[in-house]
């Protein structure tokens, strides 16, 4: 096997991607409908589909581009969620992402096991990562995602969507003490993470205060925002590497652009010993890449999913434990596929 094609459509990027089952990528492609959702404050599936349909076509091509044989160069599909070849989990995809191995871009492999941070617009967790298709959650939010948290908190501030990039802009002017703001679950002994109640506090400051009067006390609360998220999130994941004694930290999704948080991780594992591993923002935010090395990995093992099978909503078709929105639950080994 040397190529397999990855594609991504499971929240506002559309991509696809050329990737080598040693994670190698050829091609990476990302259409970003970010200025269509960012008058709404946030993505609308409707429009998000809508999108979709009409970049995905041109995206495969761009990607399929890069092979000199086109199409017939293609070993493998995989796919997040949607019917494809493989179906893959568009979390494992975020879990193994540090793997993959861009042009100039030399670093070795990330030895198992490791805990992965994951945390972007839809998803903050930490999970023990001992092999590809051995992953473990540790804890994860128990209400708002942190770049919900940050995308929240922009609306707020009339900073516009996505929030994340805005606020950490904005931090790096601002004096992170200057506004006190809880720091949800800091001291509780849980790797569970909370942030809607951070959003209501800085609701409530707002409320209080008044909006921000000029640009340093904009720049002081997001600094302060930012402070709280990130203290939270490396504090707890740095705990995970300690309580399951695996000295690897690996960043993954969205946040983890984050200059706050990556600087507070860079010191907490200093500090205890452990290996710091940061992927390329590319590798970080949402890509067809990790998309297609997750599925190449799995075609490697020799698994392989019936597109009408895995997905369908008929009891007979499928092939697995479904919820009753027919998403997978536990797939059946592959030896007894039909
Ligand atoms: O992983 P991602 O591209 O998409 C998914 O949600 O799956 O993550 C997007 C999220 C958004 O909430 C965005 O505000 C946040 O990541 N984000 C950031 C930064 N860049 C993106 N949050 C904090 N600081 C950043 N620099
Ligand atoms: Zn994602």
């Amino acid at each position: 096997m040397r190529w397999v094609l990855g594609i991504e459509s499971s929240c506002d990027e559309t991509a696809a991607a050329i990737v080598s089952p040693d994670g190698r990528v050829l091609r990476d492609v990302v259409a970003s409908q970010i200025a269509e959702h960012a008058p709404y404050g946030g993505v609308v599936p409707e429009l998000a589909a809508r999108a979709h349909l009409r970049a995905v076509v041109p995206v495969i091509e761009a990607a399929v581009a890069a092979l000199p044989g086109g199409l017939d160069d293609v070993d493998g599909v995989a796919v997040t969620q949607g019917p494809g070849l493989v179906g893959v989990n568009h979390l494992d995809g975020h879990l193994l992402a540090v793997q993959l191995r861009r042009e100039g871009d030399d670093a070795p492999p990330v030895p198992y096991p490791y805990v992965a941070l994951l945390a972007s617009g839809g998803h903050t967790a930490l999970y023990r990562v001992d092999a590809p298709d051995e992953v473990a959650l540790l804890g994860q939010t128990r209400d708002d995602a942190a770049g919900e948290a940050f995308d929240k908190a922009a609306k707020l501030l009339g900073l516009g969507y996505p929030g994340g990039p805005v606020i950490d802009r904005l931090a790096a002017e601002g004096d992170p003490k200057a506004v006190k703001l809880p720091l949800p679950f800091a001291s509780k002994k849980t790797l569970d993470f909370s942030f809607s109640g951070l959003k209501t506090a800085v609701a409530r400051h707002v409320q209080k205060h008044g909006p921000p009067a000029d640009e340093g006390a904009l720049a002081d609360l997001c600094a302060s925002f930012q402070r709280s998220v990130v203290h939270v999130l490396a504090k707890k994941a740095v705990a995970a590497c300690e309580a399951e004694a695996v000295p690897r930290l690996v960043l993954g999704g969205g946040v983890a652009a984050n200059a706050g948080l990556r600087a507070r991780a860079r010191e907490l594992c200093e500090q205890k010993g452990v290996a710091l591993h940061v992927p390329p923002l590319k590798s970080c935010t949402d890509n067809a890449a990790m998309i297609a090395y997750a599925g190449a990995l799995r075609l490697a093992r020799g698994e392989r999913d019936d597109a009408l099978r895995v997905f369908s909503r008929d009891p007979k078709r499928r092939r697995g434990k479904f919820r009753r929105d027919g998403t997978l639950v536990k797939r059946r080994p592959p030896s007894s596929a039909g």
